[in-house]
């Protein structure tokens, strides 16, 4: 190439520039070490002597021209709207950053005590750490009961600040119920939503860390039939109005009478299938009236007091209410299966 055609293909060339990118190509074309211009100067080596100082002054000023136009060309695209490959499209939609949501055992604890703070229950929380006094002996369950073995609580050891008390991870959450007593007089009605502890083996019903829902309500006439309506409350608003609810007699250390609370099955509505194995009825959770010895063990003076407590499991609400047949499913973490909440 001589000198005009460099001229004008260097105006062509940049007319088609649109990144600094493509700009740094061209400067290498045209005066990089073997650019076009140093091919010139090359060759003015075999012009005739008399040639070639014009030649030389016609390079140069040659190279100073492409310079300068390559440095204008740098400046407009700074200045300029950023080019087609370069700029942002304002009008594309945002990339929108993954939103997480509340884990459905939250959202059931959080339904489960919203129910029961529209009828004027407090929500209370406590320990998962406890004294073997507030979650044994305080709720009347006597030493030699089988769940104080080892095998069914997971012991931690001696507390230096409670007295050389043994400590262990709360097995229930009624513990609370003995927490909130010692420290305040009736009326109580307290709900009390955590997390509880079991060595037991794992499988598609049992896992070593659960959740519980406590209730409990005191005062000098509380009486079964205001836990029976409690509960009825409770039940109707999570598995709907047409659930029929019964109480089977049972037995727990810190209430006098107790029983089980069945639900009617919420799948065969009652006539018998796999979930209930053919008995119409679901257990959803322990209650009574709490004991007498519960209120001695809190200093509560004798016969001032009655008041009804009960216990869930949040688990077995949730995979009831929504058809999980796998209590494992929900500590997996798994987002396919928890988006799904
Ligand atoms: N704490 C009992 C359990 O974990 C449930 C319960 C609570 C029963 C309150 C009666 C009253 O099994």
């Amino acid at each position: 190439m001589d000198i005009n055609s460099i001229k004008n293909q260097i105006d062509l060339d940049l007319e088609n520039i649109n990144s600094s990118k493509e700009l740094e190509e061209l400067r290498i074309k045209y005066l990089g070490r073997k650019g076009l211009i140093a091919e010139l100067f090359d060759q003015m080596r075999s012009a005739k002597e008399e040639e070639r100082p014009a030649l030389g002054k016609a390079l140069n000023s040659l190279k100073i021209e492409v310079s300068q136009k390559l440095d204008e060309k740098s400046k407009n695209l700074s200045q300029s709207t950023p080019s087609q490959a370069e700029s942002i499209d304002i009008t594309c939609d945002g990339i929108l950053p993954k939103l997480g949501k509340q884990h459905i055992l939250n959202q059931t604890i959080q339904e489960i005590c919203g129910i029961f703070k529209t009828i004027g229950f407090e929500v209370v929380n406590g320990p998962e750490i406890e004294t073997e006094f507030n979650n044994f002996t305080g709720l009347n369950i006597a030493l030699e009961h089988p769940s104080r073995d080892t095998f069914d609580t997971f012991y931690l050891g001696k507390s230096p600040s409670q007295r050389g008390q043994k400590l262990l991870l709360r097995s229930h959450t009624s513990p609370v119920q003995i927490r909130v007593m010692k420290s305040r007089k009736p009326p109580l009605a307290v709900v009390v939503p955590g997390k509880v502890y079991r060595p037991d083996a794992t499988d598609a019903s049992h896992s070593f860390m659960f959740h519980q829902v406590e209730g409990f309500m005191v005062d000098e006439t509380i009486r079964f039939s205001d836990l029976k309506g409690t509960l009825e409350l409770f039940a109707k608003s999570v598995f709907g109005e047409d659930i029929k609810m019964r109480f089977r007699p049972h037995y727990f250390p810190f209430t006098e009478p107790s029983a089980e609370v069945d639900i009617s099955c919420i799948i065969c509505k009652g006539e018998g299938c796999s979930v209930c194995g053919r008995k119409g009825w679901l257990e959803v959770l322990g209650a009574g009236m709490i004991h007498p010895n519960v209120f001695k063990n809190v200093g509560y003076p004798a016969g001032r007091y009655t008041g009804f407590a009960f216990g869930m499991g949040i688990e077995r609400i949730a995979m009831l209410k929504y058809g999980i047949e796998d209590i494992r499913l929900f500590f997996e973490n798994d987002l396919r299966f928890l988006s799904q909440f």
